[in-house]
């Protein structure tokens, strides 16, 4: 069906995108600002860290079926995968769509297929549609514009691309319909047929759901912590309900997306959205708590033995066993925690990343020996069944040490 796509956004998602559809002998001209994105993957290599991609990668460019570029050409298919951020209020950045949607309006003509997959606030294909026809009004009805989110886990997006459910919704049925005809050429998972807006706002419900469900664990855990109570112990327990299944806390949350796009939904909605917002507040306090907590112990320390403590952090990541530090929880307790430091002894420990321009790293071991509080703020495998003598202050945030 598609002659040739045009990818915008050559990231964690847009390049994989391009790869898969450029795997299926489809020609694929990737689009990228950064010239240093555009050079490698036009050498064949990769700019991110995803398994499988540079196989994929490699062979579609070696076949010519994907070449990166700096600007856009006449396609027949436009894929908008473009970073789509918020501003210092909270309100979502759509600047990254809309610049990426102008770079094509000259360039679209009769019958072309314009998909937005960058996760976007409600109304924002639309907005993208009425920019089209302002510019080219001769387009009107002429060509097909959908909504398509992504839902991949990094880490397994090259078989989460392939086989997820998607859900897709053109601004029309026609457009829905081309859309869908257009995805199924390389998806294997169901297609799900909805209109524009409901597609925008399943995306952003799909991750206000785990950060409510995460906040409702936070908050047990402040609980529990008031009230003398294993808050691991107490979800175990309580998950033995045959209808309940309560998350796990942590130190916040954190990541390019959980902690991003509900506030998509409050500031347009602030009056309605009303559990949504106070998750992430929750979700937002939880590390700030984590870090007084870590203070808190500190000065107990000092004042019952008489010297300052080494303190050990454990876990920079916004998950486990990843290197991303994006909006990361524990890299802002970290940073609050070394804001106070007097003549303390730190260890940081990160093991899933070399080094950071910020933090000095030290290995897991060597932390865990010479600090006398450690700080467990991501469940890494490396932290998991450590030796800790029993003269350590434990402060356990994610539950790693807990048997
Ligand atoms: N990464 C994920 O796990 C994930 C999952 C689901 C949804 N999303 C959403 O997908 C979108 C893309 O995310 P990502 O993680 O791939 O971002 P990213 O930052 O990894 O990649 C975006 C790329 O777009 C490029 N870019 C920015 N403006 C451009 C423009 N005008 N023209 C061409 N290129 C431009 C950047 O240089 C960058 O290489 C976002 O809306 C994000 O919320 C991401």
């Amino acid at each position: 069906m598609s002659k040739k796509v045009v990818t915008i956004g050559l990231g964690y998602i847009g390049l994989p995108t391009s790869a898969l559809i450029a795997s299926n002998k489809i020609a694929v001209h990737g689009v990228d600002i950064s010239q240093y994105v555009v050079d490698t993957i036009n050498a064949g290599k990769i700019h991110i860290v995803e398994p499988d991609l540079d196989k994929e990668v490699e062979s579609a460019v070696k076949q010519g079926y994907l070449i990166a570029d700096t600007k856009p050409v006449v396609a027949d298919v436009y894929l908008v995968v473009v970073p789509t951020p918020f501003k210092g209020n909270y309100e979502p950045d759509i600047s990254y769509v809309q610049a990426a949607t102008e770079g094509i309006i000259p360039l679209l003509k009769d019958g072309d297929l314009y998909i937005i997959e960058s996760t976007s606030p409600v109304g924002t294909t639309e907005k993208m549609m009425n920019l089209i026809f302002s510019i080219r009004p001769e387009l009107k009805d002429k060509i097909y514009l959908a909504y398509c989110p992504e839902r991949v886990l990094p880490g397994n997006v090259m078989y989460e691309l392939v086989n997820n459910d998607r859900v897709i919704g053109g601004v029309n049925e026609e457009s829905t319909l081309k859309a869908i005809s257009f995805y199924q050429q390389f998806v294997k998972g169901k297609l799900h047929k909805t209109n524009a807006r409901t597609a925008e706002m399943c995306k952003l419900t799909e991750n206000s759901s785990r950060d409510v469900q995460i906040a409702f664990a936070n908050e047990l855990s402040l609980i529990c912590d008031k009230a003398g109570i294993n808050v691991w112990e107490l979800i175990e327990l309580a998950n033995k309900h045959p209808r309940v299944n309560i998350l796990q806390p942590g130190c916040g949350v954190g990541g390019h997306c959980i902690a991003v796009d509900p506030y998509f939904i409050v500031s347009e909605y602030p009056m309605e959205a009303r559990i949504i917002g106070k998750a992430r507040e929750v979700n937002n306090y939880k590390s700030f708590w984590c870090a007084e907590k870590v203070k808190t112990a500190k000065l107990e320390f000092e004042l019952k033995r008489g010297k300052k403590p080494k303190i050990a952090i454990l876990g920079l990541a916004f998950k486990p066993n990843i290197d991303d530090l994006r909006e990361s929880p524990a890299k802002y307790i970290a940073q609050r925690i070394m804001q106070d430091a007097q003549d303390e002894m730190y260890f940081i420990v990160e093991p899933n990343i070399k080094e950071h321009h910020v933090f000095k790293l030290t290995n897991v071991t060597d932390a865990i020996e010479n600090a006398d509080i450690l700080v467990f703020l991501v469940a890494h495998n490396e932290f998991k069944n450590v030796k800790i003598s029993s003269d350590k202050v434990i402060l356990d945030f994610c539950g790693v040490t807990n048997k």
